[in-house]
C-alpha cells in the first residue's frame, strides 16, 4: 500500500468503526439496495472492503451477487476472509493499491462499483481518474456507488460537520458500548478531520458538488446523493443503457 494508511490504522479501524461511522447500519443497508438486479451481471466490486462488512452484507442481500473484495492492508484482507467465510464460493479477496492501474479491468462488467471511507485518501486529480476508469468498467445500468468523508464548502460548514461527526460518536458509543471508550478512542486517534487544525495529509475529502461533477463527466448519469451527515456523504450515479 502507498505511504499513508497504516496497519495501526486497520487495528483502530477494526475495533472502533462500529462507533466512529455515524449511522453505518444504514448506510450499508443502503448501499445494498442501490445496487440494480435488472442488469445482465452479477459481479459488485468493493474497493477498499476494509474488514468486509460491506461485501458481507451483499453476499447476505443475495441478488445473486459475487463479490471482489480488494484492500491494500493485510489485516484488513485477513479480518474480509474471517468475516465472509461462510460465503467463500462467492467471495474473491485480493489484495491492491487504489491508486494504481493494475487492477482496473475486471473478468466481467460489474453491476455494482462500491465504496466506503477509502477514495478521499486519493488526491482529485486521482478520483476523477478513478472514476473514469469504474465508470467505463460497470455494465449499461450498473452503478457506482460511494460512501465517503467529503469536503465541506465553507468554514461554516467545516465547523458543523465537525461537530456532528463527535456528537454521533458519542452517542454510538454509549448505545454500543454503554460508556463513551469509542468517542475517547477517537479523540485520541484524532479521527475528526473536520476538526483539526493541521488534519493529516493523507485524507484528502473533495467536495461534494466535484465529485456529482466528476461522475457526470466520467459519462454516468443519474448522479445523485442519499445521505450527508458530519461531513460524509453517500453518493451514486450509473452508466446509461445502451
Ligand atoms: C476507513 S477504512 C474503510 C474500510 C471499509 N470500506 C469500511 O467502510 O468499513 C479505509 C480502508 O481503505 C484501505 N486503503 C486506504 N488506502 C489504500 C490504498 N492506497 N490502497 C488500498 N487500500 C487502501 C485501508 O486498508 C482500509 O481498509
Amino acid at each position: 500500500m502507498s505511504e499513508g494508511w497504516t496497519e495501526r490504522d486497520s487495528n483502530t479501524f477494526i475495533r472502533d468503526a462500529d462507533c466512529f461511522v455515524p449511522e453505518r447500519e444504514l448506510l450499508v443497508e443502503s448501499v445494498c439496495r442501490l445496487i440494480p438486479t435488472r442488469v445482465d451481471a452479477n459481479l459488485v466490486v468493493d474497493l477498499c472492503c476494509g474488514d468486509g462488512k460491506l461485501s458481507e452484507a451483499v453476499l447476505e442481500a443475495g441478488k445473486g451477487s459475487r463479490v471482489l473484495a480488494l484492500d491494500g492492508s493485510a489485516a484488513m484482507l485477513e479480518a474480509c476472509a474471517r468475516r465472509t467465510e461462510r460465503y467463500k464460493d462467492r467471495i474473491e479477496i485480493r489484495e491492491f493499491e487504489l491508486g494504481s492501474q493494475d487492477w482496473r479491468r475486471f473478468a466481467a462488467p460489474p453491476r455494482a462499483i462500491i465504496s466506503t471511507f477509502a477514495i478521499h485518501h486519493l488526491s482529485d486529480c486521482a478520483k476523477r481518474r478513478l472514476f473514469r476508469d469504474m465508470a467505463c468498467q460497470l455494465v449499461p445500468g450498473g452503478v457506482l456507488v460511494i460512501a465517503d468523508m467529503i469536503r465541506p464548502a465553507s468554514e461554516a460548514s467545516t465547523q458543523l460537520a465537525a461537530w456532528q461527526w463527535d456528537e454521533a460518536v458519542m452517542e454510538r458509543s454509549i448505545q454500543i458500548r454503554g460508556d463513551l471508550s469509542g468517542f475517547e478512542s477517537f479523540r485520541s486517534a484524532k479521527w475528526n478531520h473536520h476538526a483539526l487544525e493541521e488534519p493529516d495529509p493523507i485524507d484528502q475529502p473533495a467536495r461534494l458538488l466535484d465529485q456529482l461533477s466528476w461522475l457526470s463527466e466520467a459519462g454516468l448519469g443519474s448522479v445523485d446523493v442519499h445521505w450527508s451527515k458530519g461531513g460524509m456523504s453517500l453518493f451514486s450515479a450509473v452508466r446509461p443503457a445502451n
